[in-house]
């Protein structure tokens, strides 16, 4: 198939472009780069030995996105394009409102235009709220979302509900994922992100390498083995499989479908750090901090739905993702 990434140039997008490629799949990127770097796309192209065809625009620029849709037959969209930091999005609704939003419309009404109406959908484990049921499977309650970022993915995913329900045209999925850490095994792409990081693994690689003095762990005295927030942690290889997998539910016209992207396994903040100085022989030093306000105890995914339906499961575990996030961090102590 050929397929539009949007935000194809960030973290998930572009090592999902190395997925696509191997699994046949044509793609084509457009991202207006405002969070990611075009270093990124020229890694991936040396990884897959071709160039990335790229467009720089916004995904809210209409005339862009039909250009886009004229120049390409695309047979399905994969839209990663949003912004997702947690934190910003309660000092700038507005603007996560707005992005998130707007490009998802804009992207469906050009979409429907030209008669391309499959469609994968990066949704977060966020949409469960403080979870009703753990494991988490599909049929969980949607829950509260304490922050705007978060809202904007559980509207989209009603937005695109209604969507398909008005018109069984329309094949649309709605992946669910959990915490996406790793990267790519070669060293060369990783998670780059801007000024202090809001993720714990960005944040440990970066203590790690000394750019950080050390790691805060926000919290010891939840209802978990060791007192720190426990969480699905998933390789961010594993993570571009699932697109592929994901694929295959468009390709049998599945109208619409919803997915948990995880491992299944629950590790604690403290779980991570001791697997990351163990696997890589690094020290992480840590102090205990009070929790982070809209933080919850635990979050991790009963992944058998994905499994049955997709064929797809994890492959790498705690200590890959552990390995393959130092090896980035190690290799571009400064990102791309
Ligand atoms: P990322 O910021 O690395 O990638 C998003 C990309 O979208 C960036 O390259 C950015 O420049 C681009 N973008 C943003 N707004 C745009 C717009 N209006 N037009 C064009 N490009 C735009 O983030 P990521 O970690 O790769 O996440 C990809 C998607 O997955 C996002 O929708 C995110 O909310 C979702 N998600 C991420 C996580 C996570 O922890 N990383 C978890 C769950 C869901
Ligand atoms: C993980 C654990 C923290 C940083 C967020 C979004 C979610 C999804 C994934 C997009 C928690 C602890 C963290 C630090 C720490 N993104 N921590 N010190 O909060 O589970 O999920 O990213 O959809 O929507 O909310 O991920 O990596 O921020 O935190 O102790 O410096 O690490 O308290 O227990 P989170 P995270």
């Amino acid at each position: 198939m050929n397929i539009l990434l949007t935000g194809g140039a960030g973290f998930i997008g572009s090592h999902t472009i190395i997925e696509l490629d191997k699994a046949g799949h044509d793609v084509v990127v457009v991202d207006n780069l405002c969070n990611s770097n075009p270093e990124a796309l020229r890694r991936v192209a040396k990884i897959i030995g071709k160039e990335v065809p790229f467009v720089e625009a916004d995904v809210r620029d209409r005339a862009a996105m039909e250009q886009i849709f004229t120049d390409n037959k695309i047979d399905a969209v994969i839209h990663f394009a949003g912004l997702k930091a947690v934190g910003e999005s309660v000092s700038k609704p507005l603007e996560y409102y707005e992005n998130n939003m707007n490009a998802t419309f804009v992207l469906l009404d050009v979409m429907r235009k030209h008669g391309c109406k499959n469609l994968i959908f990066s949704s977060s484990a966020t949409v469960y709220g403080d979870p009703a049921i753990i494991p988490i499977t599909e049929d969980c309650p949607k829950g509260h979302c304490t922050n705007p970022y978060g809202q904007t993915k559980s509207m989209l995913e009603e937005v695109l509900i209604d969507v398909q329900k008005a018109d069984k045209e329309w094949n649309i999925v709605l992946l669910r994922y959990f915490n996406p850490i790793g990267a790519h095994p070669s060293g060369t792409m990783g998670e780059n992100p801007n000024g202090i990081p809001n993720n714990l693994m960005p944040y440990i690689t970066q203590t790690a390498v000394g750019i950080r003095k050390e790691l805060g762990v926000f919290g010891n005295d939840y209802d978990t083995h060791d007192g720190t927030g426990v969480r699905d942690y998933i390789h961010v290889c594993d993570l571009a499989a699932g697109h592929v997998a994901a694929l295959k539910a468009i390709d049998r016209k599945c109208g619409l479908a919803i997915y948990n992207l995880g491992t299944g396994h629950g590790y604690s903040v403290l779980d991570v750090v001791n697997a990351f100085m163990k696997v890589n022989g690094v020290n992480v030093p840590y102090v205990i901090k009070p929790r982070r306000p809209g933080d919850i105890a635990t979050c991790y995914c009963d992944p058998a739905k994905a499994k049955a339906e997709l064929g797809w499961e994890a492959q790498y575990g705690i200590e890959e993702m552990c390995r393959d996030s130092w090896n980035w961090q190690k290799n571009n102590p400064k990102g791309y």
